[in-house]
């Protein structure tokens, strides 16, 4: 697949997590890997440039960290814009049908608080829903988030796992490794799933 990943972190100097992962994304080959907010700090998204790189792209990565159990503001920014009617969606609009969606994401909260009877009561793919349905809404198939829980308090060992499994998750999906079958049964899955999920 070709994969353009959408990255979007509003305050990179205090990100420990996504900036290192974005850093090893970056230099993949036949990965296209745009960093939102350093193309776009004042926010005026190039819808055509956009829109173009969607359509030459197999599989859309949106990485980012959970703020405030939505995206950063810039992500949504580009779906207001980007996602027209006529182009992602409404009678005419199947520019996107057929292509996947990948939501890669960090969370301060623990899996524990992103429970029913956690702190923040609910699982954190209801937090996700909205993008969810968007892509189902533009004729995408949405696949379960790759998510890291507690991404503020992990040992290095943990954070080095989840860093440097996410360049192998994006090859395994680029070289038809992955398992697209056994990843759909997951509500979500981590780095400790992707033994599991990639072939050889
Ligand atoms: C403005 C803001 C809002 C946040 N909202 C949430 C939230 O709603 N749920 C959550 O689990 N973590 C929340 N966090 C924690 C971030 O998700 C966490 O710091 C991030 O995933 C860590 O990744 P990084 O080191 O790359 O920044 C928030 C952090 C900030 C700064």
């Amino acid at each position: 697949m070709r994969i353009l990943v959408l990255f979007a972190h509003p305050a990179q100097r205090k990100s420990s997590i996504n900036v290192a992962m974005a850093a090893n994304a970056k230099s993949l080959e036949g990965v296209t890997f745009v960093d939102l907010y350093s193309e776009y700090p004042r926010f005026s998204i190039d819808v055509d440039r956009e829109q173009r790189r969607l359509m030459e792209h197999d599989l859309i990565v949106f990485q980012f960290p959970v703020f405030w159990y939505s995206t950063p503001a810039l992500l949504k920014q580009w779906q207001d814009l980007v996602l027209e009617y006529g182009f992602a969606y409404g009678p005419n609009g199947k520019m996107l049908a057929g292509k996947h969606a990948l939501a890669c994401v960090t969370t301060g909260g623990s899996r524990s608080d992103y429970a029913e009877d956690g702190g923040n009561r609910r699982v954190v793919e209801q937090f996700l829903y909205p993008l969810e349905q968007t892509a189902t809404l533009c004729g995408m198939e949405y696949l379960p988030p790759f998510v890291l829980f507690s991404a503020n308090h992990l040992d290095d060992d943990s954070a080095q796992q989840h860093i440097h499994s996410y360049p192998r998750l994006l090859t395994a999906l680029r070289d038809d490794r992955f398992d697209l079958t056994g990843v759909r049964l997951l509500p979500s899955f981590g780095s400790s799933d992707l033994i599991e999920l990639m072939r050889d």
